[in-house]
């Protein structure tokens, strides 16, 4: 059977419920930025916008827009920010694929969503396009070895005779790059001033329950639309869950980010 084509949509009542850890490394993120405070700023891949609502505090006299794929997640963002920054913010649902903006941002801002973008070479010019001149580019995504041990154990229970016939074909929805190979992307989309970095980033989940919650909403929803009931999806997050119990710890998920940053010459 022919992989059917998944949709573009998050659950974002529980994202903004769980997604601690994404703050947390978006919050690093956001501390390394040396604002002057009278940017505009591009959010991509804004979720439900806890971290957009930081960059908008960090600039008092600019402005940030919010881009997402997700409509509910455009949606959840525009509800948390317009009472409070409706003057300096905006918000847009379009793909980074396919960046409707050609020399509007002083800089770009994005945690957690390049890894969604499979063509990183297209995602990059983009981005280059969409700066002006001297803009910057700080963001963070998973990268390298992210989630090797889930992602191999997601594989093979894909192959078992339970789920083959709707995921044995599916292929990954992410791309992990490595720092080499994104610093060598940004170089090709005429980025300068280039870093790149990899770090570890292991998260444990508080609780089997939460652990089975956490791969339905974060990780594996793309794998779960493929599958035609709620028996098979409530079956294959608990199947990943029991293996997880037995490890030593439980619920760790071996999380690593990729971390780049690059300018957009004068
Ligand atoms: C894990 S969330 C990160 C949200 C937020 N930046 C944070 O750190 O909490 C990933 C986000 O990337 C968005 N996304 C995935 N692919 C995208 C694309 N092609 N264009 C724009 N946004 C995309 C998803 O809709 C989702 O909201």
């Amino acid at each position: 059977m022919a992989p059917r084509k998944t949709s573009r949509e998050w659950n974002a009542a529980e994202y903004h419920r769980l997604s601690a850890p994404q703050f947390q490394w978006g919050q690093r993120v956001l501390n390394q930025l040396h604002l002057r405070g009278d940017e505009c700023v591009l959010d991509a891949g804004c979720g439900t916008g806890k971290l957009t609502r930081l960059l908008l505090e960090n600039l008092p006299r600019g402005r940030v827009v919010a881009l997402d794929l997700s409509r509910n997640m455009v949606r959840h963002a525009q509800l948390n920010l317009v009472p409070d920054f409706d003057d300096r913010s905006s918000f847009v649902a379009a793909d980074l694929a396919a960046l409707p903006f050609r020399n509007c941002f002083d800089g770009i801002f994005s945690t957690a969503s390049f890894h969604w973008v499979l063509d990183h070479d297209g995602l990059f010019r983009n981005l280059y396009e969409a700066l002006r001149p001297a803009g910057w580019l700080h963001a963070q995504c998973g990268g390298g070895p992210n989630l090797a041990s889930l992602r191999q154990r997601v594989c093979a229970l894909s192959q078992t005779a339970e789920f083959l016939n709707w995921l044995g074909k599916f292929p990954e929805p992410w791309f992990f790059s490595d720092a080499e190979g994104a610093a060598s992307r940004l170089r090709a989309a005429g980025f300068e001033h280039i870093e790149t970095g990899i770090e570890q980033a292991t998260f444990t989940v508080p609780s089997g329950q939460e652990f089975q919650q956490y791969l339905r909403t974060f990780v594996l929803h793309r794998h779960l639309e493929l599958l035609p009931t709620d028996a098979l999806r409530a079956a294959f997050v608990q199947k990943l869950a029991d293996q997880s119990a037995r490890d030593n710890p439980q619920w760790a998920l071996d999380y690593w980010r990729l971390n780049l940053r690059a300018h957009k010459s004068a």
